[in-house]
């Protein structure tokens, strides 16, 4: 299928190695060592077929750059955190088990951890964190509860952020499908990794690699990334961005994609029963356009 592909590391399988073609090659990118090393391990028969390039998926062109790749077929962004990420109390990811507030997904680079922020930043911040990046209608009264407690001691557990949440929003207001300590979990994350500003680079940076024909698909978990990935690629098709009251078009625009979804596609029943973490999983692929350049 690929003759060049990228993908993250914990979805290359055997059988989509399979459907390379002879020659081809599939890039997996992770910011993970574990994750990179549980693919060496799953994948060790894959030879020349994958390449498993530890990173941020923001510098794509500079890993392509590296391999001297030039153009590929199709890149595959599967975002957030995996399973084996989210269920590792170690990572700090989840708070069903106890775990330290770390919460980065390569602790080789970043050295902002979840306590970071928890413990050093002032509670406007926090409450703005936490409202933004997590859409917590809640956001101020748990940033006030978390400046409480640490004023005992510094939080340094996924559990006691955990028990503070939960103690900050009211019983009735608990959300019926999602624990309350959530949202607050996903906007930590998403600062400590810089998750939406990788998505915004990596994304151009994935329409920039594809040859025409070339197809780019991108999973989504919530809808801060969906919105961001639904309007990148509904620009990148668009041969005109100037206001809609300007009666000519005076910008150099030219659509680069064309849109294969316009609306997200979601995970089926099936689907569901065997993975019922795809519940919030969406799909949107865009191809390539001949632009001549
Ligand atoms: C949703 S998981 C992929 C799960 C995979 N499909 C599986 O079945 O195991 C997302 C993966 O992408 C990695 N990741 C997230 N953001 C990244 C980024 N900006 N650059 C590189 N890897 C990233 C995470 O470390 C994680 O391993």
């Amino acid at each position: 299928m690929f003759v060049d592909g990228t993908l993250g590391a914990g979805g290359v399988t055997a059988a989509l190695l399979e459907r390379v073609r002879p020659g081809g090659r599939v890039i997996a990118i992770d910011r993970d060592p574990a994750a990179l090393a549980g693919a060496r391990r799953r994948l060790a028969a894959a030879g020349d077929s994958l390449i498993l390039v530890h990173g941020d998926f923001a510098d794509l062109s500079e890993h392509l750059a590296q391999l001297g790749i030039a153009a590929v077929d199709g890149v595959t962004l599967d975002l957030g955190i995996s399973s084996l990420q989210l269920d590792d109390p170690a990572r700090g990811f989840g708070f069903r088990h106890d775990g330290p507030l770390d919460m980065r997904m390569d602790p080789t680079a970043g050295t902002l951890t979840a306590a970071d922020i928890v413990n050093g930043w002032g509670e406007a911040e926090l409450a703005a964190l936490i409202r933004r990046y997590g859409e917590e209608r809640f956001a101020r009264g748990i940033a006030a509860a978390v400046v409480r407690a640490r004023r005992e001691h510094p939080l340094t557990a996924t559990g006691e952020l955990r028990e503070t949440v939960e103690r900050a929003v009211p019983r009735r207001y608990w959300p019926k499908r999602i624990h309350p300590a959530t949202k607050t979990f996903q906007a930590l994350r998403i600062e400590v990794n810089h998750e939406l500003e990788s998505l915004e680079r990596g994304l151009q940076a994935a329409i920039d690699a594809l040859r025409p024909g070339g197809r780019v698909g991108v999973i989504a978990f919530h809808s801060l990334e969906d919105t961001l990935v639904k309007n990148a690629l509904h620009v990148a098709a668009l041969n005109c961005v100037c206001p809609p009251q300007q009666p000519i078009c005076t910008c150099a625009h030219r659509a680069t994609l064309f849109l294969h979804t316009r609306k997200a596609i979601k995970a089926d029943a099936a689907e569901l029963a065997a993975n019922p973490r795809s519940r919030s999983a969406r799909l949107r692929v865009a191809e390539r356009l001949d632009t001549g350049l």
